[in-house]
This record gives structure tokens, C-alpha cells and sequence, in this order.
């Protein structure tokens, strides 16, 4: 049976987030971001003291461990937010021996939902590796700058000393990592469609989707 799974990848605060939860809302399908697998590596390697570049086989091995032993409440815990922690997952995930320890979970994930009739499924190699075979794949992007405002303009609400230049030097490097490593490098998926945010609002972005579903 062919599964109605809807993959959408795309670099940090493209807006991808928030367009795949709405248009799951919208279908009645399963939401699940797989980001916060990553971010749940990063914060227990974070934790632990772990350097993933000096220990990729330790991060793999939390990996490994974290799939044997998920639950779904782990990917309510707010510590996972944070942009430090976003920096741990993408240098955690740049191993393939973390991406691999936490393959079969995603799909997993992927292809038995709770509920619902579907899955979105959200983050960075969904289409590409993850689910390559789903029928519909996106990849929303937006160009850096107007990516690092968006993230600084929300980041503003909670703390009104944000630097927007270090905001966008983190975009940077985390584009410059995810685009570049050797595994599952950020990029889109065999026959998905790429939708360029820059000029467009949530709204907008939200409707390009649906137009093309
Ligand atoms: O999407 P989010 O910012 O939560 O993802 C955090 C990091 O996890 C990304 O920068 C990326 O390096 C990694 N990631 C990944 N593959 C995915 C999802 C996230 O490598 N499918």
C-alpha cells in the first residue's frame, strides 16, 4: 500500500516548521519533526560532555540508545529549543554512524502513525532519504538573510538583547553543515518541488503548498 506520507525539507527557519504543522492540521495527518530527534542527541551529548567531533562513536552510541529506547513525551522537552543545542544536533548529525543508529526509528515514525490518516514529516533528508519514495516532497527554503531575520524576530519576543549578527553567523555555519557534509547533505529530494519563501509570508507559503498538492 502506498503510504500518503508528505516529506518537507529545507534549511533553518525557512519557515518549514510551521507550514508543515499547519497543512498536517489541515489534512489530518500525523505531524512529526525530525529535527528533535537530532536536537535530543545533541542535548544528551550536550549533557555529557561529549565533543561529536572528538567522540562521534559515543554520540552514536546515545543515538543508539535513544532509538532502543524513544518515546514520543522526549520531543516535548523545551531545552531541545535552543540554537546551542540546534548547533549540537547539526554537528552530532554530521557523523553517518548517528544518522544510521536513528534511520529505522524515523521511518518508523514515518509509517505508522497514531493517528491520522497521513504523516508530514519535517527536517532535512525526509525525501532524500528518509521517505524517498513518499508522494509528494517539498523543499522550502528562503535565501540566508531573510531566514536569520525571521529567527531573530521571534528570538526578540523572549529576550530583547538578541544580536541579530550572531544569529546570522549561526545560520551560516549551520547552513554551511548541513548543506556540506557527506551523508544525507541538505538538498532536495528527486522529484520535489522547491518553493523559495523569501517574499512570501506564512500564508503565502502555506498556499504555494496546497497549490501544488
Ligand atoms: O530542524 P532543526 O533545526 O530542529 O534541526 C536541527 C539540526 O538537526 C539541523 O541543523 C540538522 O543538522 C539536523 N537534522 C538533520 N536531519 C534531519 C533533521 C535535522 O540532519 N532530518
Amino acid at each position: 500500500m502506498k503510504q500518503n506520507i508528505i516529506t518537507i525539507d529545507g534549511p533553518a527557519a525557512s519557515g518549514k516548521g510551521t507550514l508543515a504543522r499547519r497543512l498536517a492540521d489541515h489534512l489530518n495527518y500525523c505531524y512529526r519533526d525530525t529535527g528533535k530527534i537530532y536536537r535530543l542527541i545533541g542535548l544528551q551529548a550536550y549533557q555529557k560532555g561529549l565533543t561529536p567531533e572528538d567522540n562521534p562513536d559515543a554520540v552514536a552510541k546515545l543515538a543508539q540508545d535513544l532509538a532502543e529506547n524513544f518515546d514520543l513525551s522526549m520531543m516535548d522537552n523545551p531545552e531541545l529549543k535552543s540554537d546551542h543545542i540546534g548547533q549540537m544536533a547539526s554537528r552530532s548529525g554530521a557523523f553517518p554512524v548517528v544518522r544510521s543508529a536513528i534511520l529505522d526509528l524515523q521511518r518508523h515514525l514515518a509509517l505508522h502513525p497514531p493517528y491520522g490518516c497521513g504523516v508530514v514529516l519535517d527536517g532535512r533528508d525526509c525525501g532524500t532519504v528518509i521517505c524517498p519514495d513518499a508522494p509528494h516532497k517539498f523543499f522550502i527554503t528562503a535565501d540566508v538573510k531573510t531566514r536569520a531575520k525571521r529567527r531573530f524576530e521571534e528570538l526578540k519576543q523572549a529576550d530583547p538583547s538578541v544580536d541579530y549578527d550572531l544569529i546570522l553567523a549561526d545560520m551560516k555555519q549551520r547552513d554551511e553543515r548541513d548543506f556540506a557534509r557527506t551523508t544525507a547533505p541538505l538538498r532536495p529530494a528527486d522529484g520535489a518541488i522547491t518553493i523559495d519563501t523569501s517574499a512570501m509570508d506564512g500564508d503565502q507559503a502555506y498556499q504555494a503548498v496546497l497549490d501544488k498538492l
